[in-house]
């Protein structure tokens, strides 16, 4: 199965990504975290992006094509199925994607903006492994430390106020117009009601697409 998630920053893509990932055995390809993991190992292209990503802007369309391109034609990730969580988002990536691949399902995820900035101001992340946490709703066994490594957890730069304010727009002005372009141009994509709690989104997104693939269920 393939699946592409679209949404706004911290509406829960990472989290479901992570869910539905394990439970169908899918790789998970977030293109932030494959960008944080080349700036963390000051790669070319992550010394490039460092600045962007810190700044809430939108990493290049030509480096991100670049980056999908091979991500996605790997063996591994052709044969086992994926689920894209970061990408398209804005209409030139989304173009150049639905030319060259095909997916089962977008799925958009539906999100007030209070609810994101609760979610984005009290998310913490361990960042060798991605793992997600937040304060409130998916707190760690140890206040700040990883349930497994039991390492520091962090907040990410991009997820400081001023920055989310910055996202949210560049969100709203480059990232939300792609929907309109997805349902003009496709008829395989839902939306799911991202505002619910996290089990509540992951069954409800597990019917859906089970609804939708009955198939899927023998698997
Ligand atoms: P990226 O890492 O993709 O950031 P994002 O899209 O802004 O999304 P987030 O990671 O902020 O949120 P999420 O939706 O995954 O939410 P999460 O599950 O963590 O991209 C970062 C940057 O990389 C971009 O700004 C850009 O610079 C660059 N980039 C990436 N892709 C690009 C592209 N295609 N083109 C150009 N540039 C690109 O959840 C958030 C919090 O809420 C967590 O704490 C979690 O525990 C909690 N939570 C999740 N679900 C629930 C729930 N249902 N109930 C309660 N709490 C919940």
């Amino acid at each position: 199965m393939k699946l592409v998630f679209i949404g706004p920053p911290g509406s829960g893509k990472g989290t479901l990504s992570k869910i539905l990932a394990t439970k169908l055995d899918l790789s998970h390809i977030s293109t932030g975290d494959i960008i944080r993991h080349n700036i963390n190992h000051k790669t070319p292209l992550g010394l490039q992006a460092k600045q962007i990503l810190e700044n809430g802007e939108l990493v290049s369309d030509d480096m991100m094509m670049e980056l999908v391109k091979l991500t996605l034609t790997t063996q591994e990730n052709k044969t086992k199925g994926y689920i894209l969580d970061g990408f398209p988002r804005t209409i030139a990536q989304t173009e150049w994607f639905m030319k060259i691949f095909e997916v089962d399902y977008y799925v958009f995820f539906n999100i007030s903006k209070d609810t994101i900035i609760e979610r984005i101001s009290g998310r913490r992340i361990h960042p060798t492994s991605n793992r997600i946490y937040h304060i409130k709703y998916a707190p760690p066994n140890v206040e700040n430390k990883d349930d497994i490594t039991g390492e520091n957890l962090i907040q990410r730069e991009d997820d400081k106020p001023k920055k989310i304010k910055i996202r949210l727009a560049v969100y709203q002005k480059q990232t939300f117009p792609i929907i309109e372009y997805i349902k003009k141009h496709a008829t395989n994509y839902c939306s799911i009601n991202a505002e619910q709690p996290e089990q509540t989104v992951a069954n409800e997104a597990i019917t859906m697409l089970n609804i939708s693939h009955p198939q899927e269920e023998a698997k």
